[in-house]
């Protein structure tokens, strides 16, 4: 059986960009797809602990979890949740692929050049940070990892690093698919990038100060509208996908998609040629409050005892598949 595998680190709450971009389309495809593959969600403890940590690790990890199963994750013997942390293999194999992944192609890496620049104080899970992402991937042999845009690059690496290892031990590591392949998996256009609202040549990101540039998911519903109606746009006066022309209006065709399950195109059509941005601001912002309410609502509904039911079940899965797949790779170097 194929498997699909994601995880989002649990530093705080998320943005409208974690979800949009990554845990959202997750939820689509493991419910389209989980009675034929197996679906792999963990929280990647060991990647929260690379940068601070805003409240309390614990309870943003069953939060994280929390957030699928509100967005509607539907729970069947092939759903695995479980916690890094609690699987030791992940660590045991980063180590591993350390001592096959170069300098070069980690420094490469445009997260970690970001965090690190002018910073030689930067710790050096950032920089090695990848490499754990690539063994989090590799351990279970995982085909597809919904992601969004910005972690392209990471499983990029992934492929080269099992690859490089295929070449010198044979077909141990299943190679994931392709960005491009990954895309279409995924039923979007391109790769996901949800925009800041105040300034959409960035990222939605939860680390960047202004609080009308982001949308965070405890947001109160009629406040999250507002920052919708306050977005940057142009003045060009015609609405029009046009990412590099008008990324602050191309943004909110691509939130309006997103949540409607529409598709982006038939979302640009309906709006092809609109003149008053009002109109396409006050639709979003009521998509997004809608949204909002809706899964606020579900999400206060679920106790954590549910969710700690799902990590005893998966942790125990989830340690049997690694650690075989672990094995293998310390027969392949001799160390077993
Ligand atoms: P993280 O925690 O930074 O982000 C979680 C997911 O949210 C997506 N994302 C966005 N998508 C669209 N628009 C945005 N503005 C936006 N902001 C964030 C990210 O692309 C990501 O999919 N390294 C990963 C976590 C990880 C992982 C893995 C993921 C560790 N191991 C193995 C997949 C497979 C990370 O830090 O994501």
């Amino acid at each position: 059986m194929k498997t699909i595998l994601t995880g989002i680190r649990s530093n705080s709450i998320l943005t409208l960009g974690n979800y949009l971009g990554a845990l959202l389309p997750m939820v689509r495809l493991a419910n389209e797809h989980s009675r034929e593959m197996n679906v792999n969600i963990f929280v990647p403890d060991l990647h929260s602990i690379i940068s601070s940590v805003d409240g309390n690790l614990q309870e943003n990890i069953v939060r994280t979890i929390k957030y699928y199963l509100a967005a509607g994750l539907e729970i069947n013997e092939n759903v695995h949740i479980y916690r890094q942390s609690y699987v030791p293999a992940h660590s045991e194999l980063c180590w591993i692929l350390n001592c096959v992944a170069t300098m070069g192609e980690t420094s490469r890496m445009t997260q970690y050049k970001e965090k690190s620049e002018g910073r030689d104080s930067c710790n050096v899970g950032i920089f090695d940070y990848p490499i754990l992402m690539a063994a989090d991937i590799l351990l279970y042999s995982a085909e597809y990892v919904p992601i969004g845009e910005d972690q392209f690059q990471h499983i990029e690496l992934t492929r080269n690093i099992a690859t490089r290892f295929n070449n010198r031990f044979g077909e141990i590591f299943t190679v994931p698919a392709k960005t491009a392949d990954q895309v279409k998996f995924m039923e979007v256009d391109n790769g996901l990038r949800i925009r800041d609202l105040l300034n959409p040549e960035k990222k939605m990101s939860k680390s960047t100060a202004a609080e009308n540039s982001k949308i965070m998911l405890d947001d109160e519903p009629a406040k999250a509208a507002k920052k919708i109606m306050s977005a940057t746009t142009d003045s060009l006066g015609k609405v029009k996908y046009d990412m590099w022309a008008q990324p602050g209006i191309s943004n909110l065709l691509q939130i309006e998609a997103l949540i409607t399950d529409v598709p982006l195109q038939d979302v640009i059509s309906t709006w092809a040629g609109e003149t008053r941005y009002g109109d396409l601001k006050k639709k979003v912002a009521s998509s997004v409050s809608g949204m909002l309410s809706e899964f606020q609502e579900k999400l206060a509904k679920i106790s954590d005892q549910q969710v700690y039911e799902l990590f005893e079940a998966g942790e125990k899965y989830a340690n049997e598949v690694a650690n075989a797949k672990l094995a293998e790779v310390q027969k392949a170097f001799g160390l077993r």
